[in-house]
C-alpha cells in the first residue's frame, strides 16, 4: 500500500518534500528517460540503444519518411508556427482538410482536432456536460476521462471495469442528461469494452456514448477506423468518438467525431479547443500523409496480430501472468512497486526497455509491466523479449 502522504494531496506547500520522500519510499517515484535519438522501437536512450516494447507507435510511423517528408514541406510551404487560435485566425487549409479526412475515415459527418487527447476528453466533456447533469464511466478510464468530467461539474458515477450490470444500476441512478464514458481499449490493460453492451444500456437509459478509441483507432477495425467501426457501431450509437493521433498515427493530437450538429456546437463550446493556440499547420499536413499511411497499412495489422499471439504463446509458457487483452498492449502483472521496477530492470540491463507501471496510474497492488508490440517489431525481437524474461525469472 502506498503511505498516506504519498497519495494525499498537499495541505501546505512545506510538505513537497514530505510527500516527495514517501514517494520514494513507496517505489513510486516517476522519472523520465531521455532520449537522444528519433522515437523508435530502437531507440537510443541515456547513451544506451535499447529494444524498446513500451511506446504507442503500434505502426511504426512515428520516425515514418514519407510522415516526415510531409511535415518538412508543410513547414516550407506554412512556416512553424500557427499563430494563433483556431477561431482568430490559426484556423488552416490542413486543419480542415485532415478534419473532413478523419471524419470520412471514421464514417461520421464531422471532425474536429483538437492539440491533444487530453484536451479533446476534457473539452468535450466539459462543453457538453454541467452540474445538473451525471457522467458514467468505467473505474479504468483514462485520467484525462476523470479529469473531463471533473471539470464539467457534472455529478460522476463509476462502474466497475467493464462490469454491464454495475453499469445498469448506476444508469438507474444517474439524473438529467446522461452520459457514458468508456476508453474502447483500455490503455493500461488492453482489454476491450464490451461496445455493443455498452451501447445498448446507453439506449436504454437514454444516455449519450463517448469513446475513447486512442488506442483502437489505426490498430482496429476495417483499414484501422478503430474498435467502435469494428463493432459495427455508428454515430448514432455512438454519438462522441474520439481518436488520438500521438499513438497508432505516429504524429501528435486527437480528434472528436460525430454529427455535423454535435461538431459544429464544440466548435462554439470547447474551451480546450477554443483558448489555444492552433497546432501548426505543417504537423496537420503531417498526419493528413499519416492517415493515408493508416488506412494502407493492413499488412501490419496483419503482423501486429502474429506477434500479439507469438508474445502471449511465449509469456505464458514462461509462467508469468497476462492480462485478458488481445492488443497490441500485452501488460505483464506483477503486483508489488518495488517487483515491477526491479523487472524493468533486470529487462533494461539485458538491452530491453519495457516500463513498470505503477500506482496511481492502475490500482494499488497491480504494478505491472505494460509491453506493447509495433508493427516494426520482427518475430525475432520479440523472442528477445522471450529470452530475456526467462533469464530473469
Ligand atoms: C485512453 C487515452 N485517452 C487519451 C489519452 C491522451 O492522449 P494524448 O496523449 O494525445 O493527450 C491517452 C494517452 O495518452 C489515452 O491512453
Amino acid at each position: 500500500m502506498p503511505s498516506k502522504a504519498a497519495t494525499t494531496a498537499l495541505k501546505n506547500f512545506s510538505d513537497m518534500a514530505v510527500h516527495l520522500a514517501a514517494r520514494q519510499a513507496d517505489h513510486l517515484m516517476r522519472s523520465r528517460l531521455q532520449l537522444q535519438s528519433a522515437q523508435s522501437i530502437t531507440p537510443t536512450v541515456d547513451g544506451q540503444r535499447l529494444l524498446s516494447f513500451c511506446s504507442n507507435d503500434y505502426l511504426g510511423l512515428a520516425n515514418h519518411p514519407a510522415i516526415a517528408q510531409a511535415m518538412k514541406e508543410g513547414i516550407d510551404q506554412y512556416g512553424v508556427g500557427s499563430g494563433s487560435s483556431h477561431l482568430v485566425s490559426g484556423h488552416h487549409r490542413e486543419h480542415e482538410l485532415l478534419e473532413q479526412e478523419l471524419a470520412a475515415f471514421t464514417g461520421r459527418e464531422a471532425a474536429l482536432v483538437f492539440s491533444s487527447g487530453y484536451m479533446a476528453n476534457v473539452g468535450v466533456m466539459s462543453a457538453l456536460m454541467s452540474r445538473r447533469d451525471t457522467i458514467v464511466q468505467d473505474r479504468l478510464n483514462h485520467a484525462s476521462l476523470i479529469d473531463g468530467a471533473l471539470l464539467s461539474q457534472a455529478k460522476m458515477l463509476r462502474f466497475r471495469h467493464n462490469d454491464m450490470a454495475h453499469l445498469r444500476r448506476q444508469l438507474g441512478l444517474a439524473m438529467g442528461k446522461k452520459l457514458v464514458v468508456s476508453d474502447g481499449v483500455f490503455s493500461m490493460d488492453g482489454d476491450c469494452a464490451p461496445l455493443l453492451d455498452v451501447s445498448r444500456l446507453c439506449a436504454e437509459h437514454a444516455a449519450w456514448l463517448l469513446v475513447d478509441d486512442a488506442h483502437g483507432i489505426g490498430v482496429l477495425g476495417p483499414h484501422g477506423s478503430g474498435l467502435v467501426n469494428a463493432v459495427g457501431l455508428t454515430s448514432a450509437d455512438v454519438p462522441l468518438l474520439v481518436g488520438t493521433l500521438g499513438k497508432a498515427f505516429g504524429t501528435s493530437g486527437a480528434f472528436v467525431a460525430g454529427d455535423k450538429t454535435t461538431i459544429d456546437y464544440l466548435l462554439q463550446t470547447a474551451r480546450p479547443y477554443i483558448y489555444t493556440t492552433a497546432t501548426p499547420p505543417a504537423l496537420a499536413a503531417a498526419t493528413r500523409m499519416a492517415l493515408t499511411l493508416v488506412h494502407g497499412a493492413d499488412a501490419e495489422r496483419a503482423h501486429l496480430q502474429t506477434l500479439i499471439g507469438h508474445l502471449r504463446q511465449g509469456v505464458r509458457h514462461l509462467g508469468y501472468q497476462l492480462m485478458p487483452s488481445a492488443t497490441a498492449i500485452q501488460p505483464i502483472l506483477v503486483g508489488a512497486n518495488e517487483a515491477a521496477l526491479q523487472l524493468s530492470a533486470q529487462l533494461r540491463a539485458r538491452g530491453l526497455l519495457v516500463t513498470a507501471i505503477r500506482p496511481p496510474t492502475v490500482p494499488v497492488n497491480t504494478a505491472r509491466l505494460r509491453v506493447t508490440l509495433s508493427a516494426s517489431h520482427s518475430l525475432a525481437q520479440v523472442d528477445q523479449l522471450l529470452n530475456a524474461l526467462a533469464d530473469v525469472t
